[in-house]
């Protein structure tokens, strides 16, 4: 997949822009990139924060042959390849938490925001990646962090920016040849919290129990005290300790 990028300094949000482009046709490959943003978003309508010029901020056009009711597996796809490249390249112990974070340390490091056009059969995947921050604000000090607080190691981030566009367009290529089922089996291989107990936060309930896998769709599976495994297709999950 070739990767056109369009470079910006202050946006609101990268997605924002690609979800515009998108819409007039961009092809598959447009990648937006950005030096801060002003209302940059994570899942569930949280604010995802960043520093100026610390962070990669990254928006891709993708535009998957697949049925609309599969553009969700992409999620794996590109939270697997940030955490894979966070590994080979930067040196982090980055692991996947479900559905689409990357952790280290258990505290977060990167964040992905799929979001899917259905009218123009466009999915927009949106990566924000704390590179070097020294310190993070008071309200996220405790639960995120960046490559340079882990590694002690500073990367330029136009560079860092297009390493990762790579990694995750050729991820991309690798799962449109070879399907969602080998994506899903590194996915899990590298999975945060898998048989530990956590909570997991649905819209109307919160259910405990242990972290049991992925099903065949990427859905988690969590198994309660009483043994039922419950299928989870949309939650924030919180480790027990
Ligand atoms: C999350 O962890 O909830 C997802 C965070 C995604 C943040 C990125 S930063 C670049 C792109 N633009 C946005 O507004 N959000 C994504």
């Amino acid at each position: 997949m070739r990767i056109e990028t369009y470079r910006y300094d202050t946006v609101d949000s990268t997605n924002n822009i690609a979800l515009q482009m998108a819409r007039k046709g961009a092809p598959e490959g447009t990648c937006i990139t950005a030096r801060r943003q002003l209302k940059g978003r994570g899942r569930r309508g949280r604010v995802w924060f960043d520093s100026a010029g610390e962070s990669v901020l990254m928006s891709i056009v993708f535009r998957p042959k697949i049925p609309l009711d599969r553009f969700h597996e992409l999620s794996f796809v590109v939270s697997f390849a940030v955490a894979e490249h966070l590994r080979t390249c930067f040196g982090v112990e980055a692991v996947l938490k479900w559905p689409n974070d990357v952790l280290v340390r258990g505290m977060k490091i990167a964040g992905v925001l799929i979001e899917i056009e259905h009218a123009t059969g466009a999915a927009i995947a949106g990566v924000g990646i704390n590179i070097n921050q020294r310190e993070l604000p008071p309200s996220l000090a405790q639960r995120a962090t960046s490559v340079l607080l882990e590694t002690s190691v500073e990367h330029d981030i136009t560079r860092a920016t297009e390493t990762f566009a790579r990694a995750i367009a050729d991820e991309y290529e690798r799962y449109i040849e070879s399907g969602f089922k080998d994506i899903r089996a590194r996915w899990l291989n590298n999975m945060w919290g898998l048989g530990k107990w956590a909570e997991v936060r649905l819209e109307s309930e919160t259910l405990v129990g242990m972290i049991a896998g992925l099903d065949k769709n990427g859905a988690l599976l969590l198994r309660d005290g009483a043994g039922t495994v419950h299928t989870i297709h949309a939650a924030d999950v919180v480790m027990l300790r």
